[in-house]
Protein backbone atom coordinates (compact mmCIF):
# COMPACT_ATOMS: atom_id res chain seq x y z
CA UNK A 1 0.00 0.00 0.00
CA UNK A 2 1.17 3.15 -0.35
CA UNK A 3 1.97 5.23 2.45
CA UNK A 4 2.44 9.15 1.86
CA UNK A 5 -0.47 11.17 1.42
CA UNK A 6 -0.50 13.28 -2.42
CA UNK A 7 0.70 16.92 -1.98
CA UNK A 8 -1.76 19.44 -3.78
CA UNK A 9 -1.69 23.07 -3.54
CA UNK A 10 -3.31 25.17 -0.85
CA UNK A 11 -5.19 23.91 2.01
CA UNK A 12 -8.80 22.64 0.83
CA UNK A 13 -11.13 25.46 1.85
CA UNK A 14 -12.59 28.35 0.44
CA UNK A 15 -11.58 32.40 1.26
CA UNK A 16 -15.08 32.99 2.20
CA UNK A 17 -14.93 29.96 4.80
CA UNK A 18 -11.90 31.03 6.35
CA UNK A 19 -13.40 34.58 6.95
CA UNK A 20 -17.03 34.89 7.70
CA UNK A 21 -17.80 33.13 11.22
CA UNK A 22 -21.02 31.26 11.12
CA UNK A 23 -23.53 29.74 14.31
CA UNK A 24 -25.44 26.73 13.80
CA UNK A 25 -29.21 27.87 13.46
CA UNK A 26 -31.67 24.90 14.78
CA UNK A 27 -32.42 21.75 13.15
CA UNK A 28 -36.53 21.49 12.35
CA UNK A 29 -37.85 19.46 14.93
CA UNK A 30 -41.45 19.74 14.56
CA UNK A 31 -43.90 19.89 11.85
CA UNK A 32 -44.94 23.76 10.60
CA UNK A 33 -47.78 25.13 8.67
CA UNK A 34 -46.44 28.46 6.61
CA UNK A 35 -47.56 30.00 3.27
CA UNK A 36 -44.47 28.93 1.25
CA UNK A 37 -41.68 26.60 2.10
CA UNK A 38 -38.05 27.61 0.70
CA UNK A 39 -35.34 24.68 0.17
CA UNK A 40 -32.09 25.10 -0.16
CA UNK A 41 -30.57 28.15 1.45
CA UNK A 42 -28.19 29.47 -1.32
CA UNK A 43 -28.16 32.85 -2.69
CA UNK A 44 -31.86 32.15 -4.46
CA UNK A 45 -33.40 29.92 -1.09
CA UNK A 46 -32.69 32.76 1.28
CA UNK A 47 -32.91 35.61 -0.99
CA UNK A 48 -36.49 33.79 -1.94
CA UNK A 49 -37.39 33.41 1.87
CA UNK A 50 -36.76 37.02 2.67
CA UNK A 51 -38.20 38.76 -0.38
CA UNK A 52 -41.67 36.86 0.16
CA UNK A 53 -41.80 37.67 3.91
CA UNK A 54 -41.13 41.24 3.29
CA UNK A 55 -44.37 40.62 1.29
CA UNK A 56 -46.41 39.56 4.11
CA UNK A 57 -46.24 35.36 3.95
CA UNK A 58 -45.32 33.12 7.01
CA UNK A 59 -42.23 31.25 5.12
CA UNK A 60 -39.79 28.38 6.08
CA UNK A 61 -36.16 27.99 5.05
CA UNK A 62 -34.51 24.19 5.24
CA UNK A 63 -31.21 23.98 4.32
CA UNK A 64 -29.91 20.45 4.27
CA UNK A 65 -26.35 21.56 5.70
CA UNK A 66 -25.35 25.13 6.19
CA UNK A 67 -26.54 28.46 5.00
CA UNK A 68 -23.76 28.27 2.11
CA UNK A 69 -22.30 25.64 2.28
CA UNK A 70 -23.51 24.45 -1.84
CA UNK A 71 -22.12 27.02 -5.12
CA UNK A 72 -23.25 30.25 -3.16
CA UNK A 73 -20.15 29.73 -0.70
CA UNK A 74 -17.58 28.88 -3.33
CA UNK A 75 -17.32 30.69 -5.88
CA UNK A 76 -15.32 33.70 -7.28
CA UNK A 77 -18.13 36.21 -5.84
CA UNK A 78 -18.31 38.37 -9.14
CA UNK A 79 -21.67 40.59 -9.18
CA UNK A 80 -21.39 41.26 -13.07
CA UNK A 81 -24.02 41.16 -16.17
CA UNK A 82 -21.08 40.42 -18.38
CA UNK A 83 -20.49 36.55 -19.29
CA UNK A 84 -18.35 36.17 -22.09
CA UNK A 85 -19.75 36.44 -25.42
CA UNK A 86 -23.26 35.59 -24.45
CA UNK A 87 -25.23 38.37 -25.67
CA UNK A 88 -23.72 37.59 -29.14
CA UNK A 89 -25.15 34.34 -28.56
CA UNK A 90 -28.22 34.70 -27.08
CA UNK A 91 -29.35 37.44 -29.46
CA UNK A 92 -27.94 35.12 -32.63
CA UNK A 93 -30.12 31.45 -31.08
CA UNK A 94 -32.89 33.34 -29.01
CA UNK A 95 -33.33 37.19 -30.68
CA UNK A 96 -32.25 40.18 -29.34
CA UNK A 97 -35.15 41.15 -26.71
CA UNK A 98 -34.47 37.77 -24.63
CA UNK A 99 -31.03 38.97 -24.80
CA UNK A 100 -32.32 43.14 -23.09
CA UNK A 101 -34.20 41.09 -20.54
CA UNK A 102 -31.41 38.79 -19.58
CA UNK A 103 -29.26 42.26 -19.56
CA UNK A 104 -31.63 43.71 -17.20
CA UNK A 105 -32.31 41.03 -15.08
CA UNK A 106 -28.58 40.26 -14.24
CA UNK A 107 -28.02 44.43 -14.03
CA UNK A 108 -30.91 44.31 -11.55
CA UNK A 109 -29.36 41.76 -10.04
CA UNK A 110 -26.42 43.31 -9.19
CA UNK A 111 -28.50 46.58 -7.59
CA UNK A 112 -30.60 44.22 -5.43
CA UNK A 113 -27.89 42.76 -3.91
CA UNK A 114 -26.06 46.71 -3.26
CA UNK A 115 -29.29 48.06 -2.17
CA UNK A 116 -30.25 44.50 0.22
CA UNK A 117 -26.16 45.26 1.66
CA UNK A 118 -27.34 49.28 2.51
CA UNK A 119 -30.73 48.39 3.97
CA UNK A 120 -30.02 45.45 6.11
CA UNK A 121 -26.44 46.56 7.12
CA UNK A 122 -24.35 43.86 6.07
CA UNK A 123 -20.84 44.39 5.77
CA UNK A 124 -19.79 41.94 3.28
CA UNK A 125 -16.99 44.16 1.63
CA UNK A 126 -19.23 45.28 -1.67
CA UNK A 127 -17.05 47.11 -4.03
CA UNK A 128 -17.71 48.64 -7.52
CA UNK A 129 -15.59 47.66 -10.11
CA UNK A 130 -15.66 47.24 -13.78
CA UNK A 131 -15.32 43.80 -14.82
CA UNK A 132 -13.98 43.08 -18.23
CA UNK A 133 -14.16 40.12 -20.85
CA UNK A 134 -10.67 39.22 -22.86
CA UNK A 135 -8.75 37.67 -24.88
CA UNK A 136 -5.10 37.62 -26.03
CA UNK A 137 -5.82 35.97 -29.66
CA UNK A 138 -5.70 38.70 -32.19
CA UNK A 139 -8.79 36.18 -34.16
CA UNK A 140 -11.03 37.48 -31.39
CA UNK A 141 -10.89 40.69 -32.08
CA UNK A 142 -13.80 41.30 -33.95
CA UNK A 143 -15.99 39.12 -31.81
CA UNK A 144 -15.14 41.15 -28.96
CA UNK A 145 -15.88 44.22 -30.38
CA UNK A 146 -19.36 43.38 -31.86
CA UNK A 147 -19.91 42.10 -28.20
CA UNK A 148 -19.34 45.64 -26.96
CA UNK A 149 -21.12 47.18 -29.56
CA UNK A 150 -24.61 44.94 -29.16
CA UNK A 151 -24.05 44.90 -25.28
CA UNK A 152 -24.03 48.94 -25.75
CA UNK A 153 -27.36 48.61 -27.98
CA UNK A 154 -28.94 46.53 -25.57
CA UNK A 155 -28.62 48.99 -22.30
CA UNK A 156 -25.53 47.34 -20.66
CA UNK A 157 -22.44 49.71 -19.80
CA UNK A 158 -20.25 48.50 -22.41
CA UNK A 159 -16.82 49.74 -23.92
CA UNK A 160 -14.36 48.19 -26.40
CA UNK A 161 -11.01 48.18 -24.80
CA UNK A 162 -7.69 47.14 -25.15
CA UNK A 163 -5.97 48.51 -22.11
CA UNK A 164 -5.82 46.48 -19.03
CA UNK A 165 -4.02 45.99 -15.68
CA UNK A 166 -3.02 42.57 -16.51
CA UNK A 167 0.76 41.73 -16.27
CA UNK A 168 0.24 40.43 -19.70
CA UNK A 169 -0.73 42.20 -23.37
CA UNK A 170 -4.08 41.30 -24.73
CA UNK A 171 -5.54 41.26 -28.33
CA UNK A 172 -8.94 42.99 -26.95
CA UNK A 173 -11.30 43.31 -24.19
CA UNK A 174 -15.21 44.34 -23.52
CA UNK A 175 -15.49 46.24 -20.39
CA UNK A 176 -18.49 46.92 -18.26
CA UNK A 177 -18.41 49.24 -15.90
CA UNK A 178 -19.71 49.44 -12.17
CA UNK A 179 -19.97 46.07 -11.57
CA UNK A 180 -19.54 44.78 -7.92
CA UNK A 181 -17.72 42.17 -6.42
CA UNK A 182 -18.32 41.00 -2.42
CA UNK A 183 -17.71 37.84 0.25
CA UNK A 184 -20.56 35.84 -0.90
CA UNK A 185 -20.71 34.28 2.79
CA UNK A 186 -21.07 37.68 4.71
CA UNK A 187 -24.03 38.51 2.52
CA UNK A 188 -25.95 35.37 3.16
CA UNK A 189 -25.28 35.08 6.63
CA UNK A 190 -26.55 38.83 6.73
CA UNK A 191 -29.77 37.62 4.57
CA UNK A 192 -30.51 34.60 6.73
CA UNK A 193 -29.86 36.80 9.94
CA UNK A 194 -32.20 39.48 8.32
CA UNK A 195 -34.80 36.36 7.34
CA UNK A 196 -35.06 35.42 10.72
CA UNK A 197 -35.92 38.90 12.00
CA UNK A 198 -38.18 39.46 9.50
CA UNK A 199 -39.79 36.34 10.81
CA UNK A 200 -38.94 33.03 8.64
CA UNK A 201 -37.94 30.26 10.22
CA UNK A 202 -34.64 29.21 9.52
CA UNK A 203 -33.27 25.96 9.76
CA UNK A 204 -30.01 24.02 8.97
CA UNK A 205 -29.17 20.34 8.99
CA UNK A 206 -32.34 19.52 7.48
CA UNK A 207 -32.07 17.88 4.12
CA UNK A 208 -35.77 17.40 2.64
CA UNK A 209 -36.34 14.27 0.57
CA UNK A 210 -39.76 14.12 -0.83
CA UNK A 211 -42.59 16.12 -1.57
CA UNK A 212 -46.05 14.90 -2.20
CA UNK A 213 -48.12 17.56 -4.54
CA UNK A 214 -51.41 18.63 -3.48
CA UNK A 215 -52.50 22.04 -1.92
CA UNK A 216 -50.86 22.31 0.65
CA UNK A 217 -47.82 20.61 -0.41
CA UNK A 218 -46.32 18.34 2.57
CA UNK A 219 -42.35 18.28 1.97
CA UNK A 220 -40.57 15.73 4.22
CA UNK A 221 -37.53 16.10 5.77
CA UNK A 222 -35.13 13.12 5.91
CA UNK A 223 -35.37 13.13 9.96
CA UNK A 224 -38.85 12.92 10.24
CA UNK A 225 -40.29 16.27 10.69
CA UNK A 226 -42.97 18.03 7.77
CA UNK A 227 -43.35 21.17 6.22
CA UNK A 228 -47.41 22.19 4.81
CA UNK A 229 -47.28 24.84 2.52
CA UNK A 230 -49.30 26.70 -0.13
CA UNK A 231 -46.26 26.64 -1.80
CA UNK A 232 -42.83 25.45 -1.97
CA UNK A 233 -39.37 26.71 -3.67
CA UNK A 234 -36.78 23.96 -4.40
CA UNK A 235 -33.69 26.35 -4.22
CA UNK A 236 -31.48 23.29 -4.26
CA UNK A 237 -29.03 24.04 -7.12
CA UNK A 238 -30.62 21.29 -8.96
CA UNK A 239 -34.19 19.95 -8.35
CA UNK A 240 -34.56 16.79 -6.58
CA UNK A 241 -37.83 15.62 -8.15
CA UNK A 242 -37.71 13.77 -11.56
CA UNK A 243 -40.71 15.95 -12.53
CA UNK A 244 -39.73 18.97 -15.05
CA UNK A 245 -36.31 16.53 -15.97
CA UNK A 246 -34.38 19.33 -15.62
CA UNK A 247 -31.33 17.07 -14.70
CA UNK A 248 -31.72 16.03 -18.49
CA UNK A 249 -31.82 19.32 -19.52
CA UNK A 250 -28.86 20.85 -18.30
CA UNK A 251 -25.62 19.39 -17.53
CA UNK A 252 -23.04 19.48 -13.93
CA UNK A 253 -19.75 21.52 -14.35
CA UNK A 254 -17.39 22.18 -11.89
CA UNK A 255 -14.93 24.22 -11.64
CA UNK A 256 -11.73 25.43 -9.67
CA UNK A 257 -10.38 28.10 -7.65
CA UNK A 258 -6.57 28.93 -6.36
CA UNK A 259 -6.19 31.78 -3.88
CA UNK A 260 -2.79 33.61 -2.39
CA UNK A 261 -1.94 36.93 -0.82
CA UNK A 262 -0.07 39.46 -3.17
CA UNK A 263 1.49 42.62 -1.52
CA UNK A 264 -0.03 45.95 -1.48
CA UNK A 265 0.37 47.63 -4.90
CA UNK A 266 0.31 44.11 -6.68
CA UNK A 267 -2.73 42.85 -8.55
CA UNK A 268 -5.27 43.82 -10.94
CA UNK A 269 -7.99 46.63 -9.80
CA UNK A 270 -10.64 45.40 -12.37
CA UNK A 271 -12.17 41.85 -12.58
CA UNK A 272 -11.47 39.74 -15.36
CA UNK A 273 -12.91 36.56 -17.58
CA UNK A 274 -10.72 35.35 -20.29
CA UNK A 275 -12.70 33.79 -23.52
CA UNK A 276 -10.21 31.20 -24.43
CA UNK A 277 -10.33 27.35 -23.26
CA UNK A 278 -9.47 26.74 -20.43
CA UNK A 279 -11.21 29.98 -19.25
CA UNK A 280 -9.36 32.07 -16.23
CA UNK A 281 -11.87 34.24 -14.29
CA UNK A 282 -9.34 36.98 -12.12
CA UNK A 283 -9.76 39.20 -9.23
CA UNK A 284 -8.28 40.41 -5.93
CA UNK A 285 -10.17 40.62 -2.56
CA UNK A 286 -9.45 42.87 0.30
CA UNK A 287 -10.62 41.34 3.98
CA UNK A 288 -9.11 41.28 7.22
CA UNK A 289 -6.44 43.51 5.62
CA UNK A 290 -5.22 41.34 3.66
CA UNK A 291 -4.92 41.08 0.12
CA UNK A 292 -6.00 38.02 -1.75
CA UNK A 293 -5.62 36.94 -5.55
CA UNK A 294 -8.52 34.89 -6.62
CA UNK A 295 -8.02 32.59 -9.87
CA UNK A 296 -10.57 30.71 -11.11
CA UNK A 297 -11.29 27.99 -14.03
CA UNK A 298 -10.12 25.19 -15.37
CA UNK A 299 -13.54 23.34 -15.49
CA UNK A 300 -15.02 20.09 -16.66
CA UNK A 301 -17.84 17.99 -16.74
CA UNK A 302 -18.73 17.10 -12.76
CA UNK A 303 -17.09 13.47 -12.18
CA UNK A 304 -15.89 13.42 -15.85
CA UNK A 305 -12.34 15.23 -14.89
CA UNK A 306 -9.23 14.66 -12.63
CA UNK A 307 -9.59 17.91 -10.01
CA UNK A 308 -6.62 17.32 -8.95
CA UNK A 309 -4.39 18.00 -12.04
CA UNK A 310 -7.05 21.02 -12.34
CA UNK A 311 -5.63 22.29 -9.36
CA UNK A 312 -2.32 21.92 -10.08
CA UNK A 313 -2.85 23.87 -14.15
CA UNK A 314 -4.52 26.68 -12.12
CA UNK A 315 -1.70 26.97 -9.68
CA UNK A 316 0.92 26.60 -12.04
CA UNK A 317 -0.71 29.38 -14.34
CA UNK A 318 -1.41 31.65 -10.98
CA UNK A 319 2.05 31.37 -10.11
CA UNK A 320 3.62 32.28 -13.35
CA UNK A 321 1.28 34.88 -14.48
CA UNK A 322 1.40 36.65 -11.62
CA UNK A 323 4.54 35.45 -9.70
CA UNK A 324 2.40 33.98 -7.03
CA UNK A 325 4.96 32.55 -4.24
CA UNK A 326 2.15 30.74 -2.53
CA UNK A 327 -0.73 29.36 -3.59
CA UNK A 328 -2.85 29.22 0.21
CA UNK A 329 -6.41 28.14 -0.16
CA UNK A 330 -8.19 25.95 -3.24
CA UNK A 331 -12.03 25.38 -3.34
CA UNK A 332 -13.91 24.01 -6.23
CA UNK A 333 -17.75 23.84 -7.08
CA UNK A 334 -20.03 23.34 -9.78
CA UNK A 335 -22.85 24.81 -11.46
CA UNK A 336 -25.57 23.47 -14.23
CA UNK A 337 -25.90 24.83 -17.68
CA UNK A 338 -29.04 24.52 -18.94
CA UNK A 339 -29.42 23.67 -22.87
CA UNK A 340 -30.36 27.13 -24.05
CA UNK A 341 -27.77 28.88 -21.87
CA UNK A 342 -30.91 30.59 -19.74
CA UNK A 343 -31.61 29.44 -16.15
CA UNK A 344 -35.07 27.72 -15.54
CA UNK A 345 -37.08 29.98 -12.73
CA UNK A 346 -40.66 29.45 -12.41
CA UNK A 347 -43.37 26.33 -11.74
CA UNK A 348 -41.84 22.82 -11.60
CA UNK A 349 -44.33 21.95 -14.79
CA UNK A 350 -47.09 23.66 -16.59
CA UNK A 351 -50.04 21.28 -14.68
CA UNK A 352 -48.46 22.86 -11.56
CA UNK A 353 -48.88 26.07 -9.96
CA UNK A 354 -47.24 26.04 -6.21
CA UNK A 355 -44.05 24.13 -6.59
CA UNK A 356 -41.30 26.12 -7.76
CA UNK A 357 -38.03 25.24 -9.10
CA UNK A 358 -34.66 27.76 -10.02
CA UNK A 359 -31.31 26.18 -11.69
CA UNK A 360 -29.39 26.43 -14.63
CA UNK A 361 -27.10 29.82 -13.47
CA UNK A 362 -24.41 28.58 -16.03
CA UNK A 363 -22.03 29.87 -13.41
CA UNK A 364 -23.61 33.09 -13.24
CA UNK A 365 -25.98 33.04 -10.27
CA UNK A 366 -24.88 35.24 -7.95
CA UNK A 367 -26.51 38.81 -9.68
CA UNK A 368 -29.02 36.59 -11.74
CA UNK A 369 -30.04 34.01 -8.47
CA UNK A 370 -31.38 37.34 -7.24
CA UNK A 371 -33.19 38.16 -10.17
CA UNK A 372 -34.84 34.96 -9.91
CA UNK A 373 -35.83 35.67 -6.07
CA UNK A 374 -37.84 38.53 -7.21
CA UNK A 375 -39.32 36.31 -9.93
CA UNK A 376 -40.11 33.44 -7.35
CA UNK A 377 -41.60 35.91 -4.37
CA UNK A 378 -43.59 37.29 -6.88
CA UNK A 379 -44.80 34.19 -8.17
CA UNK A 380 -45.43 32.55 -4.68
CA UNK A 381 -47.64 36.15 -4.30
CA UNK A 382 -49.95 35.52 -7.37
CA UNK A 383 -48.11 37.74 -9.69
CA UNK A 384 -46.17 37.99 -13.06
CA UNK A 385 -43.05 39.37 -13.26
CA UNK A 386 -41.47 40.88 -16.39
CA UNK A 387 -38.59 38.21 -16.29
CA UNK A 388 -40.82 35.16 -16.18
CA UNK A 389 -40.86 35.06 -19.77
CA UNK A 390 -37.20 35.25 -20.02
CA UNK A 391 -36.97 32.21 -17.11
CA UNK A 392 -39.96 30.28 -18.45
CA UNK A 393 -39.56 26.64 -17.19
CA UNK A 394 -42.03 25.46 -20.01
CA UNK A 395 -39.92 26.67 -22.65
CA UNK A 396 -39.58 25.09 -25.56
CA UNK A 397 -36.36 26.85 -27.88
CA UNK A 398 -35.20 24.22 -29.82
CA UNK A 399 -32.93 26.45 -31.99
CA UNK A 400 -30.77 27.28 -29.24
CA UNK A 401 -31.01 24.06 -26.86
CA UNK A 402 -30.97 21.42 -29.37
CA UNK A 403 -27.32 20.30 -30.27
CA UNK A 404 -26.57 20.53 -26.49
CA UNK A 405 -29.71 18.69 -24.97
CA UNK A 406 -28.03 16.00 -27.44
CA UNK A 407 -24.84 15.51 -26.82
CA UNK A 408 -25.11 16.12 -23.02
CA UNK A 409 -27.63 13.23 -23.02
CA UNK A 410 -26.09 10.90 -25.20
CA UNK A 411 -22.76 11.46 -22.88
CA UNK A 412 -24.73 10.51 -19.89
CA UNK A 413 -26.31 7.37 -21.66
CA UNK A 414 -22.65 6.59 -22.59
CA UNK A 415 -21.50 6.90 -18.85
CA UNK A 416 -24.29 4.91 -17.84
CA UNK A 417 -23.33 1.95 -19.60
CA UNK A 418 -19.33 2.02 -20.57
CA UNK A 419 -18.75 2.94 -16.30
CA UNK A 420 -20.15 -1.00 -16.21
CA UNK A 421 -17.77 -2.55 -18.05
CA UNK A 422 -14.56 -0.51 -17.59
CA UNK A 423 -11.45 -1.92 -16.05
CA UNK A 424 -11.07 -0.97 -12.23
CA UNK A 425 -8.22 -0.21 -10.23
CA UNK A 426 -7.04 -2.44 -7.10
CA UNK A 427 -7.42 -1.91 -3.31
CA UNK A 428 -4.27 -2.17 -2.45
CA UNK A 429 -2.91 0.93 -4.33
CA UNK A 430 -5.31 3.64 -2.60
CA UNK A 431 -3.06 5.97 -0.56
CA UNK A 432 -4.53 7.37 2.45
CA UNK A 433 -6.79 9.87 2.15
CA UNK A 434 -7.89 8.53 -0.94
CA UNK A 435 -10.51 6.67 -3.03
CA UNK A 436 -11.14 4.66 -5.97
CA UNK A 437 -13.78 2.42 -7.82
CA UNK A 438 -12.67 -1.21 -7.57
CA UNK A 439 -14.40 -4.33 -8.69
CA UNK A 440 -16.78 -4.94 -11.96
CA UNK A 441 -19.68 -4.84 -13.39
CA UNK A 442 -23.04 -4.16 -10.97
CA UNK A 443 -21.01 -5.42 -8.11
CA UNK A 444 -18.65 -2.03 -8.48
CA UNK A 445 -17.22 -0.35 -4.90
CA UNK A 446 -16.28 3.30 -4.03
CA UNK A 447 -13.39 2.34 -1.61
CA UNK A 448 -11.76 5.14 0.57
CA UNK A 449 -9.08 4.51 2.47
CA UNK A 450 -8.82 7.29 5.85
CA UNK A 451 -5.88 8.80 6.95
CA UNK A 452 -5.49 5.91 9.49
CA UNK A 453 -5.61 3.51 6.69
CA UNK A 454 -8.98 1.85 7.38
CA UNK A 455 -10.84 1.27 4.50
CA UNK A 456 -14.65 1.94 3.48
CA UNK A 457 -16.54 0.19 1.30
CA UNK A 458 -19.55 1.74 -0.21
CA UNK A 459 -21.74 0.83 -3.21
CA UNK A 460 -20.15 3.06 -6.50
CA UNK A 461 -24.26 3.34 -7.91
CA UNK A 462 -25.03 6.84 -7.66
CA UNK A 463 -28.53 6.78 -5.37
CA UNK A 464 -30.29 9.49 -7.99
CA UNK A 465 -30.31 7.02 -11.44
CA UNK A 466 -27.43 4.56 -10.56
CA UNK A 467 -24.34 6.08 -12.76
CA UNK A 468 -20.72 5.02 -11.27
CA UNK A 469 -19.35 7.53 -9.46
CA UNK A 470 -15.68 8.52 -9.74
CA UNK A 471 -13.25 9.77 -7.01
CA UNK A 472 -12.28 13.37 -7.19
CA UNK A 473 -8.72 13.10 -5.88
CA UNK A 474 -9.04 17.34 -6.15
CA UNK A 475 -11.75 17.72 -3.41
CA UNK A 476 -11.65 14.17 -1.58
CA UNK A 477 -15.59 13.57 -2.91
CA UNK A 478 -17.12 10.92 -5.13
CA UNK A 479 -18.63 12.79 -8.31
CA UNK A 480 -21.36 11.44 -10.36
CA UNK A 481 -20.50 11.48 -14.23
CA UNK A 482 -24.29 12.06 -15.14
CA UNK A 483 -26.64 14.65 -13.80
CA UNK A 484 -23.69 16.12 -11.21
CA UNK A 485 -24.54 14.31 -7.64
CA UNK A 486 -21.58 14.90 -5.06
CA UNK A 487 -21.03 12.47 -2.00
CA UNK A 488 -18.62 12.78 1.07
CA UNK A 489 -15.73 9.99 1.30
CA UNK A 490 -17.97 8.28 3.75
CA UNK A 491 -21.05 8.52 1.39
CA UNK A 492 -23.09 11.30 2.63
CA UNK A 493 -24.65 13.48 -0.13
CA UNK A 494 -22.76 16.84 -0.51
CA UNK A 495 -25.06 17.87 -3.71
CA UNK A 496 -28.34 16.66 -5.97
CA UNK A 497 -29.84 15.74 -7.31
CA UNK A 498 -29.31 12.31 -5.20
CA UNK A 499 -31.19 12.80 -1.79
CA UNK A 500 -29.75 9.91 -0.30
CA UNK A 501 -26.25 8.74 0.47
CA UNK A 502 -24.31 5.51 -0.75
CA UNK A 503 -24.72 2.42 0.33
CA UNK A 504 -22.17 0.85 2.79
CA UNK A 505 -20.96 -2.84 2.02
CA UNK A 506 -19.22 -5.15 3.90
CA UNK A 507 -15.53 -5.62 2.73
CA UNK A 508 -14.67 -7.89 0.31
C1 LIG B 1 -15.96 27.91 -9.50
C2 LIG B 1 -17.21 28.72 -9.59
C3 LIG B 1 -17.13 30.11 -9.53
C4 LIG B 1 -18.29 30.88 -9.64
N1 LIG B 1 -18.18 32.23 -9.59
C5 LIG B 1 -19.29 32.99 -9.75
C6 LIG B 1 -19.19 34.41 -9.80
O1 LIG B 1 -18.10 34.98 -9.70
N2 LIG B 1 -20.33 35.12 -9.99
C7 LIG B 1 -21.55 34.51 -10.13
O2 LIG B 1 -22.55 35.19 -10.32
N3 LIG B 1 -21.67 33.16 -10.05
C8 LIG B 1 -20.58 32.40 -9.86
N4 LIG B 1 -20.70 31.04 -9.80
C9 LIG B 1 -22.04 30.43 -9.83
C10 LIG B 1 -22.83 30.66 -8.54
O3 LIG B 1 -22.02 30.37 -7.42
C11 LIG B 1 -24.09 29.77 -8.57
O4 LIG B 1 -24.76 29.94 -9.80
C12 LIG B 1 -25.06 30.14 -7.45
O5 LIG B 1 -24.37 30.19 -6.22
C13 LIG B 1 -26.21 29.15 -7.38
O6 LIG B 1 -26.99 29.48 -6.26
P1 LIG B 1 -28.14 28.51 -5.74
O7 LIG B 1 -28.78 29.19 -4.59
O8 LIG B 1 -28.99 28.10 -6.89
O9 LIG B 1 -27.39 27.17 -5.31
P2 LIG B 1 -26.56 26.79 -3.99
O10 LIG B 1 -25.75 27.91 -3.49
O11 LIG B 1 -25.85 25.51 -4.29
O12 LIG B 1 -27.69 26.56 -2.92
C14 LIG B 1 -28.47 25.38 -2.87
C15 LIG B 1 -28.59 24.99 -1.40
O13 LIG B 1 -29.57 23.97 -1.29
C16 LIG B 1 -29.16 23.03 -0.34
N5 LIG B 1 -29.84 21.77 -0.68
C17 LIG B 1 -29.63 20.99 -1.76
N6 LIG B 1 -30.47 19.92 -1.72
C18 LIG B 1 -31.21 20.06 -0.61
C19 LIG B 1 -32.25 19.27 -0.02
N7 LIG B 1 -32.66 18.13 -0.60
N8 LIG B 1 -32.80 19.70 1.15
C20 LIG B 1 -32.39 20.86 1.73
N9 LIG B 1 -31.40 21.64 1.23
C21 LIG B 1 -30.83 21.24 0.07
C22 LIG B 1 -27.65 22.96 -0.52
O14 LIG B 1 -26.99 22.46 0.64
C23 LIG B 1 -27.30 24.41 -0.83
O15 LIG B 1 -26.93 25.13 0.32
C24 LIG B 1 -19.56 30.25 -9.75
C25 LIG B 1 -19.64 28.86 -9.82
C26 LIG B 1 -18.49 28.10 -9.76
C27 LIG B 1 -18.61 26.63 -9.90
S1 LIG C 1 -26.68 12.37 -10.36
FE1 LIG C 1 -28.06 11.34 -11.67
S2 LIG C 1 -27.29 9.31 -11.70
FE2 LIG C 1 -25.96 10.36 -10.34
Amino acid sequence: MPTTPIQQPGKLASLWHETASQSPRPRLEEDLRVDVAVVGGGIVGTTTALLAARGGASVALLEARRVGSGASGLNTAKLSSLHGLTYSTLAGSQGEELARLYGEANQEGIERVATLCSELSIDCELQRKPHLVYSQDRGEREAIEKEADLARRLGLPATFTRETDLPFEVAAAVEFADQAEFHPLRYLEGLADSAAEAGVAVHEDSLVDGVDFGDPVRVRTQHGPAVLARHVVLATHIPFLTRGLYFARSHPERSYVVAGRLAEGEGPAAMYLSTESPTHSIRMHETGGERWLLVGGEGHKTGQGDGRSSYERLAAWTRERFGLEEIELRWGSEDHISADGVPFVGPVDPGTSNVWVATGFRKWGLAMGTAAAEVLAEGVAGREHRWTRLFDTARLRPRAAAASFVKENANVGLRFLADRVAKRGSVEDIPPGEGAVVGAGLGQRAVYRDEQGALHHLSARCTHLGCIVSWNGGDGTWDCPCHGGRFAPHGEVLEGPPVHPLEPKPRG
